[in-house]
């Protein structure tokens, strides 16, 4: 049925139905007006006839009087006239006169308006009127109106009722339909208008039409949820993603565009050093900045870091503020200045000899002081007093590393309980059991638990993590979705494998790798056909540096053709060098790589070569373009981004990496040579396997890992991170509007 007659129909009924109801009432009301009129008429006629009635009564003659009363009722609409001189008497009358009507009964037949009398030939009226004269003091006139024309008039007014309401409905549903059309037609443009200005991104620069104000809380759910819809697709199909610097910049535009992003780490990403009268920058040896600076350069916001450089004070604007890099400010640190104290006491004590030995299983027992810990807690709320002052918006995205800050991400939650926390903890999590040990594990975990999202490398360390809070915290903890719940407030605890940038910075890779190879010979005062392992570290008891040196001695040992053909070039970035832990351990690494080098360095070439300082990533890079292969031996270890580098550094896809079974990075790359530090053995097996391997299987080898690491890149993992945070903020925002505060807005799992 078409769409107007779908509407006129029911209107025709709705009207017909109500002309039919109309009717009767209309009827009931022009009875009564018509009979008050002509009882009004019958006064009238009264008056009139009295005199020449008189006249004809006085005469006597019923001829005359009869013939008087046939003229008047000649009238179109009196019936029949009659007079009674006396209730006793008999009625002279018309013809016609009804015989019902006697002069006896005429009170019957007195009403305020006259009576009605029904008769085989219609209907009719009767009204009694006194009528006086000398001989009749109880004279009256009866007047009998015929009804029939009122009957006429009625069929009449019924059909104009009927056919009125016919042509109301008729223009009604024309008028309706007309402006229905037209309604229709505005609201499909306007629809597509909003549709329109939904799609209306950077890609379809098409300017919307104009969006009716009707529509325009239709509009904003409407374009929010199709932006919700693209950017889980986009979610979704984030593996098709190649991640470069330019896809987390455009992720950054489109997602996240003008939001305040705030990092926070202990280790600055530029330190500035005084050397003689000049400042030098340095670039700490710290897997963290590696893989945050490339983030904080596409989306220049603001990195909270410690002061720690001799000359950072000297650089800082009124803010302590500095731009960077400094070749090219791309965004600001802002430089939180310690006493000696609070960094002996947050940074050595509670972090580095509490928490780090607790999350690595290296042996080496986690010291707990009271005083640490007051400091770590102080320390923490100055962090976050910093966010709170750099924080431009009251929800911004607040990026938290490491376990340095386990308290900051509560403590922000406190403050702006609007903003995004992402925490990421890139050190392992120890299992439930280990975890017991810290005395302060309920505020650890509750303050880690202020985060929207908190981060590991491996589902190992998110599962550990998990069910550590399972053991300690009265939370709710939902295994599905990967969430913990306390007090109301859900965190998604996620994993995050981090990595390095891809491509690599050319000014890394620019020197070819003959001419690497040549160039750290000749440094090294080794003969051009040295084979060259390479390790470099930072100087920490988890990195494994002891159980490399003597796998490196056993293979001596057991494959003598090695000695003077074959040197390791250990480079140790100094560390925490005030512990008494890294002070015994660097000398027992010296005391072992000399003892090593008495050992078997009789025919001039070196077993292992130790250079324990800082050196510049480009240097670093020369090392691993110049090396057959890379050994990385630690013990126990979040990611480790050294056997990324190395692999990233190798565009001769030529090298052999030997990677200890205990990293997060053993976990994406089974085409490095897997080992177990601690079986010396087979680490000096797969050292001679690594400087035995054909070209062709360390090229195919390479190639494996090269394509792992360029698509899980860093920009990858920060790019997921953020999208998350994206997601949940928009999330957020939704069930805020619908007032559901308290329900915790989750991600896809
Ligand atoms: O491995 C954990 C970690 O925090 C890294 O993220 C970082 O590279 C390293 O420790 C830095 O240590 P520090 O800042 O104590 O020198």
């Amino acid at each position: 049925m078409p769409l107007a007659l779908r509407f006129i129909l029911p209107l025709l009924i709705v009207l017909a139905a109500f002309a039919y109801a109309v009717m009767p009432v209309v009827d009931k009301l022009t009875m009564r007006w018509f009979v008050r009129d002509l009882d009004v008429r019958a006064t009238l006629i009264a008056t009139t006839v009295q005199v020449p009635l008189e006249d004809e009564l006085a005469t006597r003659s019923a001829v005359r009087i009869n013939d008087f009363l046939n003229r008047i009722s000649r009238d179109e609409r009196l019936f029949a006239v009659g007079y009674c001189p006396a209730p006793a008497s008999r009625a002279v009358a018309s013809r016609y006169f009804p015989a019902e009507i006697h002069c006896s009964d005429l009170s019957l037949w007195e009403g305020e308006n006259g009576q009605l009398l029904d008769t085989p030939s219609g209907p009719l009226h009767v009204s009694v009127k006194p009528l006086i004269t000398a001989d009749a003091p109880d004279g009256r006139l009866v007047l009998v109106h015929d009804m029939s024309f009122f009957a006429r008039r009625s069929e009449e007014t019924r059909r104009y009722i009927f056919y009125f309401f016919i042509g109301l409905a008729l223009s009604v549903s024309l008028i309706t339909v007309i402006v229905a059309q037209f309604a229709w037609r505005g609201w499909v443009q306007g629809m597509r208008s909003l549709l329109q200005g939904a799609g209306h991104s950077r890609h379809n620069p098409v300017p919307p039409a104009k969006v009716v104000p009707e529509f325009k809380p239709i509009a904003r759910d409407l374009q929010r949820l199709i932006r919700d819809l693209q950017s889980e697709y986009r979610a979704r199909d984030e593996s098709q993603l190649t991640w470069t610097p330019d896809t987390l910049r455009a992720i950054l535009h489109s997602e996240l565009r003008g939001e305040n992003i705030i990092v926070v780490s202990n280790r600055e990403p530029y330190i500035h050093e005084r050397r003689g009268d000049a400042i030098e920058v340095q670039r700490p040896a710290s897997g963290l900045v590696t893989a945050l600076e490339p983030i904080m350069r596409a989306c220049s916001g603001t990195w909270i870091a410690q002061g720690s450089g001799s000359a950072d004070r000297a650089v800082v604007d009124g803010r302590d503020h500095v731009p960077v890099p400094p070749e090219r400010p791309a965004y600001e640190i802002r430089r939180i200045w310690l006493s000696q104290e609070e960094e002996q006491g947050y940074y050595y004590g509670f972090a580095n000899e509490g928490l780090w030995p607790l999350c690595h299983i290296a042996h080496v027992r986690p010291v707990f002081r009271s005083s640490d810990w007051n400091y770590y807690q102080e320390v923490n709320r100055r962090f976050a007093e910093a966010v709170v002052a750099e924080s431009t918006t009251k929800d911004p995205i607040v990026l938290v590393q490491d376990y340095h800050f386990a308290l900051l991400p509560r403590m922000i939650r406190e403050a702006l309980p609007e903003a995004t926390i992402i925490a990421f903890w890139h050190i392992p999590w120890p299992n439930p059991e280990d975890f017991a040990i810290c005395p302060w594990r309920e505020e650890i975990l509750t303050g880690m638990l202020g985060s929207s999202i908190l981060g590991f490398h491996t589902q190992f360390h998110c599962n550990n993590f998990v069910d550590t809070v399972d053991r300690f915290l009265e939370a709710r903890v939902d295994r599905e979705s990967f969430t913990v719940t306390l007090g109301g407030k859900a965190t998604a605890v996620r994993r995050y494998p981090i990595s390095i940038a891809w491509p690599p910075d050319p000014a890394m890779v620019a020197v070819p790798v003959p001419r690497c190879r040549e160039e750290i010979r000749r440094r090294e005062g080794l003969p051009m056909e040295t084979a060259i392992g390479f390790g470099v570290d930072r100087l920490d008891y988890t990195k494994g540096i002891l159980e490399r040196l003597r796998a490196i001695e056993r293979l001596l040992e057991l494959k003598p053709e090695w000695i003077g053909r074959f040197c390791f070039i250990q480079v140790a970035a100094p560390s925490r060098s005030s512990i008494d832990e890294y002070q015994h351990h660097e000398a027992e690494v010296r005391a072992q790589a000399a003892q090593i080098n008495e050992r078997f360095g009789g025919g001039g070439v070196p077993p292992i070569v130790l250079r324990i300082e800082h050196h510049e990533p480009e240097d670093v890079y020369r090392y691993y373009r110049a090396a057959e292969l890379c050994f990385v031996s630690s013990l126990h270890d979040g990611m480790n981004l050294v056997a990324k580098e190395f692999i990233a550094a190798r565009d001769d896809e030529q090298g052999v990496l030997i990677l200890s079974q205990f990293t997060g990075a053993a976990r994406e790359l089974p085409e490095a040579l897997i080992v177990n530090p601690y079986d010396i053995d087979q680490c000096a097996a797969a050292l001679h396997l690594a400087l035995t391997m054909p070209a062709d299987e360390q090229r195919d080898r390479m190639r494996l890992m090269r394509g792992l690491v360029s698509e899980f890149n860093v920009y990858r993992w920060a790019g997921r991170m953020l999208l998350d945070a994206a997601i949940m903020r928009r999330r957020g925002r939704l069930l805020d509007k619908d007032g559901e505060q308290t329900a915790p807005a989750t991600l896809p799992t």
